[in-house]
Order: structure tokens, then sequence, then C-alpha cells
């Protein structure tokens, strides 16, 4: 590996090993999701809990202090929303120019396996590994499953983590799901994993993370159950005790519950 990608890949994983990243891309499809609805004030606390943040240039130029950040994942493909006709047909939103103009750490682009779009979003994950390969920029992909959340099983994770690492992807996010370790032994590079949509308590989440942290992800790249959380530090403090400090879920449960309740009780005095 040549000096600056290795250099890159260091700033996104840390000297255990694992990582934490901190997805606020959402926008490019969703608008202003809930709770990210201002980006930089959603992320502001959370930034020192965060080891990257995966966002994209819109949102980094406008809302992400270049002298007070970490380092940036660039969100590089869209070009579809919600409410048209398929979340699948991305293409390339951003060039690598762009990426290296931004002091971006790495690239991320999403891939859409076993939809009328996956040869063209294989295509454009391969071509931004050939750009990215050529400058020492990392690219994350991004296994994601559109509306179809029922997607998530080890069987398709696993087939869409394999084919982005065989096209040269240096990072997979994908979901944790039951048979992860299938997942994580089927794919050659490293593993991070989504939350998706925010579960209804914390400690199901928590569990989901050290499991997939158990059975070989490196890290997570997981934003709605943190920032949509009432108590999004907290959340993030729990969840970083399980990437990096090997905590259990129960102990991590502990950690939320602790500084939630000084949190309330802080605002209750005041
Ligand atoms: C959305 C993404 C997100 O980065 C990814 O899904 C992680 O966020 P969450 O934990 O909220 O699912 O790719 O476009």
């Amino acid at each position: 590996m040549d000096w600056g990608m290795a250099n890159r890949m260091a700033q996104l994983i840390q000297p255990d090993g694992h990582c934490l990243f901190m997805p606020i891309d959402h926008g490019y499809f969703q608008g202003p999701t809930r709770k990210l609805e201002e980006p930089g004030n959603t992320l502001g606390p959370l930034l020192p809990y965060s080891d990257a943040v995966f966002v994209t240039r819109g949102v980094l130029r406008s809302a992400i202090d270049p002298a007070k950040t970490k380092p940036i994942i660039l969100r590089v493909s869209g070009g579809t929303s919600m409410v048209g006709k398929d979340l699948a047909n991305e293409g390339i939103t951003t060039s690598i120019e762009e990426a290296l103009r931004l002091n971006a750490s790495a690239v991320g682009i999403s891939i859409f396996v076993g939809t009328d779009y996956e040869r063209e979003s294989l295509l454009n994950l391969s071509k931004l590994v050939d750009e990215g390969e050529r400058y020492g920029i990392p690219v994350m992909a991004v296994t994601a499953v559109g509306k179809e959340l029922e997607k998530r099983d080890a069987r398709y994770l696993g087939l869409c983590s394999r084919i982005a690492a065989e096209l040269g992807a240096r990072v997979v996010k994908t979901y944790w799901c039951e048979g992860f370790e299938k997942v994580v032994r089927g794919c050659p590079v490293p593993v991070v994993m989504a939350g998706g949509p925010q579960f209804d308590s914390e400690l199901p989440v928590l569990e989901f993370v050290h499991d997939g942290m158990q059975k070989g992800a490196i890290g997570v790249n997981l934003g709605r159950n943190v920032w949509q959380n009432d108590h999004p530090v907290a959340m993030i403090k729990a969840i970083r005790a399980i990437v990096h400090e090997n905590a259990s879920a129960k102990e991590a449960y502990d950690i939320f519950t602790s500084v939630r309740n000084e949190k309330l009780a802080l605002s209750r005095s005041r």
C-alpha cells in the first residue's frame, strides 16, 4: 500500500484496529431528516467521540468548521430522492479532484445489488476505485438496501459485501444481521456496521453492535440510532465503549444511563 493510502486508512482506523464513523449524509436523498435538519448543530456535540465523519460536500462546506473537525469520508454518490422513481439509480456526484480539494480521507459510494441499477452502481464503484487508487484515496462501499429493509440477511449482505471488496473497496459498510459472521468471513476487507432506522430502545442497538464486533466488524458507521436518540452523547459514548474499550452491551447500557441521568439532573437543577 502506498504511503498516502496507508496514511488515510490510518486516519480512519484507529491504532486498536477499530473505528467509529459518524454518518450525517442522509440528506442527500432524504432531505432534512429528523434531528438532522441543522447538521452542524447535530454533529457538534458528537464530534469529540467520532473517529471520522461521513458527509456530502454541501454539508461539509456549509456546516463543518475546517479548523475543528475529524477525518472526512466524502459521500460522492447520489442523484436520487425518497420521492423519486428509484433510489438505486445513483450516479457519482462529486469528482475525485473535489475530494482532494476538500482534503477527504476517503470517499463513499452506495451499491445496489439485485436492483435494476446493479450494473451501473457496481461500475460506478469500480470507476471510483480506479480514481481513488490513482490518488491514494480509499473507497468505502455502502451496501444500500433502499426502502427494502427486509433485504438485510446474511446471504444478501454477504453477496453485496464480497462484490464490493472484489471491485476494490478498501472498507465495506453493511448492516448487522443474524449470522453476521458469514458476512465478515466472506469479505476480505474491513467491515463496518450501519444502524438503519431508529430502534424503539437503546439496548438492542448496543447488543447488535457488540455482537457484530465479536463477529469481526471493525466498527460502526451508525447515524440515526445515535443522533435521533434524545440523548445522543450518552448513546455515542456507550457505542464507543463497545467499539474501543471492548465493553459488553450491558456495560455500555450502564454508560448510556449514567450519562443520560447526569444530563437530566443537570438540566433539572437549572
Ligand atoms: C445513508 C447512509 C448512512 O451513512 C448509513 O445508512 C448509516 O446511517 P444509519 O445508521 O442512520 O443507517 O449511507 O445514506
